[in-house]
C-alpha cells in the first residue's frame, strides 16, 4: 500500500518502484528503530547485529514494550513464516537469519507458519500437490538456517489445521469483510479462501498463549510487506484476551535487475537457494550496478553504490565486516574498482554461501519430523 502520489507499491503481494522506507513508516504507522532502541537490543542480546547496525531492520511495532516485559521477567516467543509458492531465494533468508539470532540470544520458542493454503488460494495456477511439495522443499531451507529443533515448530497449515482452527474461528468472527477489504484491497472476484486467510495468518501470534494458558508477548520478524496482517491481528488481539503482537521489520533485498525486490517469479532477478554455482554466478554477473557506460569513464568518475544491487547484497549478507564494506564502497566511488571485478567477488561469496546452505538442506531431509508442529498436539488440553 502506498499513497496516491507515491511512485512505489508495497503490499503482501506486490513490491515495486523505488521503496521509500521513511514514507512507509508514516503510511503504515509503525515506529523507526532508533539508536536508543538498537542499543537496548544489543545490551539485552549481549552483542550487536549487522542487520540492525546497517538499519536493514529499520521499523517495529511495540518492541519497547516487549523489552519492558522481558526485563520484568516476562519472556516473549517468536513467530514468522513463509508462503510456499516456489523456491526460496536469498532475500527470504534475511528475516529468518535474524530470527535465528533472536532465538539464540533470547532463548525463545519459534512458531514458523508454512502457508500452503494461502498460496493455493492466492495463486490459481498452483495445484494442491505443488503447494504440498513446495512446503516440504521450503521447510528444508528453514531448517538449514539452523533453528533450535527443541524450540522450533514448523506449522504446515493444511496438515496442522486442527492446531490452528479453534483460535482461527474466534479471530475470524472479529474481522468484518469491510475491514478485510480495506486492509487488503480484496475485490468481489477474490475466492472466499483468500478472504478468510488473514484470520489464519493471525493465529500463530496467539498460539503459544492459547496452548500454555499464559498471556505471552509475541515478536514477529519479517519484511515490512506483511504489516497489513499485523494491523488486523493487533486490532482483534485484546478483544480475544491476548497481547497485541509486536513486530520487527526489514527492508527488501533488491532484485538483481533494476528496481523492485528479489522475486522468485522473475528468475534472473533472484538467486534461489537451490541454484547451481554456474547459474548463480551467471545471475550475479548479469546484475544491475551503479557503473558507468565505459571502463574509462568509470576510472575517471567512479560509480554509484547507492543504486547498485551488488552493493546491497554485500550490505545484507555477504560483507559483514564494516571495514571491508567501507573500503569497497570507497573503491567504487573513486573508480578504483570496476563492476566486473566487484561482481566476481560477490559471485564467489554467493557460491560459497550456497554450497554451505545446500549441504545443510541435504542434512535437513533426515530431520523434518524433529521440527514438526504436530508435537504441539500433545500439549493442547481441550
Ligand atoms: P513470503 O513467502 O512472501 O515471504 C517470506 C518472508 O520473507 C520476507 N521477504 C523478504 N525479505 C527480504 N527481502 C525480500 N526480497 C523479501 N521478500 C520476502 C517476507 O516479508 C517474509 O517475512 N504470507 C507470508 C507467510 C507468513 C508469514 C507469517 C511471514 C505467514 N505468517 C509471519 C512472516 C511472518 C508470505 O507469503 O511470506
Amino acid at each position: 500500500m502506498a499513497g496516491k502520489d507515491d511512485d512505489f507499491v508495497v503490499t503482501p503481494w506486490e513490491v515495486s518502484g523505488k521503496v521509500d522506507y521513511d514514507r512507509l513508516i508514516e503510511l503504515f504507522g509503525t515506529e523507526r528503530i532508533d539508536k536508543k532502541l538498537r542499543a537496548r537490543i544489543y545490551r539485552l542480546a549481549g552483542e550487536k547485529h549487522i542487520l540492525l547496525e546497517r538499519e536493514l531492520f529499520f521499523s517495529h511495532r511495540d518492541l519497547k514494550w516487549v523489552f519492558d516485559e522481558y526485563e520484568k521477567g516476562n519472556k516473549f516467543f517468536l513467530y514468522t513464516g513463509r508462503g510456499p509458492s516456489g523456491s526460496v531465494h536469498i532475500g527470504h533468508l534475511v528475516p529468518w537469519m535474524f530470527t535465528k539470532w533472536l532465538q539464540d540470544r533470547f532463548d525463545t520458542p519459534l512458531y514458523f507458519q508454512l502457508t500452503n493454503d494461502e498460496k493455493f488460494w492466492f495463486n490459481p495456477e498452483l495445484s494442491i500437490d505443488q503447494v504440498k511439495q513446495f512446503t516440504y522443499d521450503n521447510a528444508l531451507d528453514v531448517i538449514a538456517v539452523g533453528f533450535e529443533p527443541e524450540k522450533t515448530y514448523l506449522i504446515n497449515d493444511i496438515e496442522h489445521i486442527d492446531i490452528l482452527y479453534e483460535i482461527g474461528v474466534q479471530v475470524a468472527r472479529k474481522i468484518t469483510f469491510s475491514t478485510a477489504k480495506a486492509a487488503f484491497g480484496f475485490e468481489n472476484s477474490m475466492n472466499i479462501g483468500g478472504i478468510w486467510w488473514p484470520a489464519l495468518q493471525a493465529v500463530p501470534a496467539f498460539l503459544h498463549s492459547w496452548i500454555y494458558g499464559t498471556k505471552t508477548p509475541c515478536v514477529i520478524p519479517c519484511a515490512i510487506d506483511q504489516d497489513p496482517y499485523w494491523r488486523v491481528t493487533r486490532d482483534v488481539a485484546e478483544r480475544l484476551g491476548y497481547y497485541k503482537p509486536a513486530s520487527i521489520q526489514n527492508k527488501f533485498v533488491p532484485g538483481l535487475q533494476e528496481g523492485g525486490k528479489m522475486s522468485a517469479s522473475d528468475p534472473m532477478s533472484a538467486v534461489l537457494t537451490t541454484d547451481k554455482p554456474k547459474l548463480a554466478r551467471k545471475k550475479v554477473m548479469n546484475a544491475f550496478t551503479g557503473g558507468r557506460a565505459t571502463a574509462k569513464e568509470q576510472r575517471e568518475l567512479g560509480a554509484n553504490p547507492d543504486i547498485c544491487s551488488v552493493f546491497k547484497y554485500y550490505q545484507f549478507i555477504f560483507m559483514p565486516d564494516d571495514n571491508e564494506l567501507n573500503k569497497i564502497e570507497q573503491q567504487c566511488r573513486s573508480g578504483e574498482i570496476l563492476c566486473g571485478e566487484c561482481k566476481q567477488i560477490l559471485a564467489s561469496r554467493m557460491i560459497d554461501f550456497l554450497e554451505k546452505h545446500q549441504a545443510a538442506r541435504e542434512e535437513a531431509k533426515e530431520r523434518v519430523h524433529e521440527f514438526s508442529a504436530a508435537r504441539l498436539r500433545d500439549e493442547i488440553k481441550r
